[in-house]
């Protein structure tokens, strides 16, 4: 980061965003791409750019845009979300066709299909790509633009051996993230067709996401790429590690993760999550409570065995 060339990506001349820009767009299968700051600012900087205020964006009802981004969606974009029920995260046709409206003059106009994948909270759920090709076999037959949030759509990857780009070929943009399991302090880019990242520009710098000599994050974005996408699969043989472990435990229900995410139920009466919690963090391992009796933990590069093993006997003696 401190070695890298910048200039001013403001006037688009930031010559490490271009090429993080350029290596993305390129590992997605996109025309272009645009660096942001946040997931958020580029999830919503496509739903500016898909809808128009009045409409209805239809997602998964445990999703990150209809839960964490503080209705943003509502907020900027005038738009309804319609958050539809789907087995753990994987929305299919069928969930998505029953939730687009007639298009009567009672109802909003559906203007958008909302993917999550891999699913945050319903715990790193990767959603099979051919669960992905008919939602946008469906969505194309009634015109309607898919955003694909993968903001661990690397993970997906990762696990399922499936190319970055088949998954975002399902979308007409997608959304990543470095500030997730690539470990970066910053950034996410939004990818499509040239003609909508032109436009993404304007959008961007209304929002206040336009940022001069940004080439020192984006060289973080590209080192990541060069040496923690590789080793993805390592977080994941982790956290299936961890919910191994934590099968063991008398009073934890850990679900069986797909990738770097363990949602771990607490199956004893009385015990708080936020409370565990807590406790863990005294012994240095750190989660995030996810309900009442759930707690999510993430495996990333900073997680190594001992820190697995340390995790798991933290909730031991939490127990015990
Ligand atoms: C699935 C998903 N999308 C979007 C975001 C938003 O990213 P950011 O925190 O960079 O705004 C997150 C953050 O956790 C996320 O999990």
């Amino acid at each position: 980061m401190a070695e890298a060339e910048v200039d001013d990506d403001v006037l688009g001349k930031d010559p490490t965003v271009d090429l993080l820009e350029r290596r993305v767009a390129e590992l997605l299968g996109k025309d272009a791409a645009l660096f942001f700051p946040s997931g958020t600012q580029a999830n919503q900087t496509a739903m500016l750019l898909h809808t128009s205020p009045g409409t209805e964006a239809v997602c998964d009802s445990e999703s990150h845009v209809f839960n964490y981004e503080v209705a943003d969606a509502a907020w900027l974009a005038g738009v309804q979300l319609n958050p539809v029920e789907s087995d753990r995260g994987r929305l299919t046709a069928a969930d998505v066709a029953r939730a687009i409206r007639p298009g009567d003059r009672h109802h909003s106009r559906t203007s958008l299909v909302w993917i999550e994948n891999t699913h945050n909270m319903h715990g790193g759920v990767v959603v099979p790509l051919t669960t992905m090709q008919s939602v946008r076999e469906m969505a194309r037959e009634r015109e309607l633009p898919v955003h694909l949030d993968g903001a661990r759509l690397w993970n997906a990857s990762a696990a399922s051996g499936i190319p970055l780009s088949d998954f975002a070929a399902c979308a007409d943009t997608v959304m990543v993230c470095f500030s997730k399991g690539l470990g970066c302090p910053i950034g996410s880019l939004l990818a499509g067709p040239q003609e909508l990242i032109d436009a993404a520009w304007s959008v961007r710098k209304r929002l206040g996401g336009g940022m001069r000599q940004v080439g020192i994050l984006a060289a973080a974005g590209l080192w990541s790429l060069d040496h923690i996408l590789p080793r993805l699969a390592d977080d994941h043989a982790r956290a299936a590690r961890l919910a191994e472990g934590c099968r063991l435990i008398d009073g934890l229900r850990p679900i069986e993760p797909d990738s770097n995410i363990v949602m771990i139920d607490i199956t004893i009466p009385g015990v708080d999550a936020a409370e565990l919690a807590r406790g863990l963090e005294e012994q240095g391992v750190l989660l995030l409570p996810a309900g009442p009796a759930r707690v999510r933990a993430v495996t990333h590069f900073d997680v190594d065995d001992e820190g697995i093993l340390k995790a798991i006997e933290g909730f031991r003696s939490s127990l015990s």
